[in-house]
């Protein structure tokens, strides 16, 4: 790991007496790393709104047919993940290093739990890299000069970011963030972006709920919105769609009933 606070030598505290992000979202995923505090409001969410297992799921299925784009048709080796989450099934550098051995994929997360598992995220194959760096989506600085030991800034890099916007509020300007992130980023690069909308009123109920029993709050936001966060850049199609509409025939989900999420690729001109 490539951090300057560095995770090995120092214990990361995990705060168990309020509710993580990274770990309700894995236990939404059916995942083993949360707490009775991550359950108790998971389960609070998921009686308001029974549909958030399902945009969960939507959402990781969504990220292994980007990557599997980017990686295959885009010609992507380089990855930026930035709000990676508790390791899973088909982690980025899985899904990338199955189609291309030689991906190199660099992890940021903020969450101490995220730091104590990311042995799991350095699983590379010998001809690629994997890195990760315990890092605030909005340190730009720290995250890029960090990155640039690992990724190749001269060559095209798709810069992830997944149920991660959300988390930061307008007053953090989350559009100077993403345009900041891609900045060294030479034309060819990507960015893969998803998000919960603010469309469905027990959606937004179940967020605000989530949000006055959490350590973090999630900020729903438009369609609108979540399009605008592409500006500048040339979609990929299908565009900005909701999550299960993105590109579904590459690999079927189950379910296609439509979630409270929006999602879409776009590429640097
Ligand atoms: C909803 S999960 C999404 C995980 C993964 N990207 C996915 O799509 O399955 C959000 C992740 O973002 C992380 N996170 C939240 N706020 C963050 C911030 N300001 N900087 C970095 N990571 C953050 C959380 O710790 C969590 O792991």
């Amino acid at each position: 790991m490539t951090d300057s606070s560095s995770a090995s030598s120092q214990k990361p505290r995990i705060d168990t007496s309020v509710p993580h992000s990274a770990r309700v979202w894995n236990y939404w995923l059916g995942g083993k790393d949360h707490y009775p505090v991550d359950r108790t409001v998971g389960d609070q969410v998921m009686a308001m709104f029974p549909d958030i297992t399902r945009l969960a799921r939507a959402d990781r299925a969504f990220l292994g047919r980007a990557v599997r784009y980017l990686a295959g048709e885009a010609g992507i080796r380089q990855f930026l993940d930035v709000g990676t989450g508790l390791p899973t099934a088909n982690n980025t550098h899985q899904v990338a290093q199955a189609i291309a051995p030689e991906s190199r994929v660099v992890y940021v997360d903020n969450d101490p739990l995220v730091l104590v598992h990311a042995r799991a995220l350095l699983t590379s194959t010998p001809e690629g890299v994997c890195d990760y760096i315990d890092a605030d989506l909005r340190d730009v600085d720290k995250i890029l000069s960090t990155a640039a030991k690992t990724l190749d800034f001269t060559q095209p890099v798709a810069l992830m970011l997944l149920g991660i916007v959300g988390q930061i509020p307008d007053s953090d300007n989350p559009q100077s963030v993403i345009k900041r992130l891609m900045e060294p980023m030479p034309s060819g690069s990507y960015l893969a972006l998803s998000d919960g909308i603010n469309t469905s009123e027990t959606f937004t109920e179940a967020v605000r709920h989530y949000n006055e029993n959490s350590a973090n709050t999630y900020h729903l936001r438009s369609p609108e919105q979540i399009a605008g966060f592409f500006d500048g850049l040339e979609l990929v199609e299908p565009g900005v769609v909701e999550l299960t509409r993105w590109r579904p025939e590459a690999t079927p989900f189950p379910d296609p009933g439509e979630v409270p999420g929006m999602c879409g690729v776009a590429r640097k001109p």
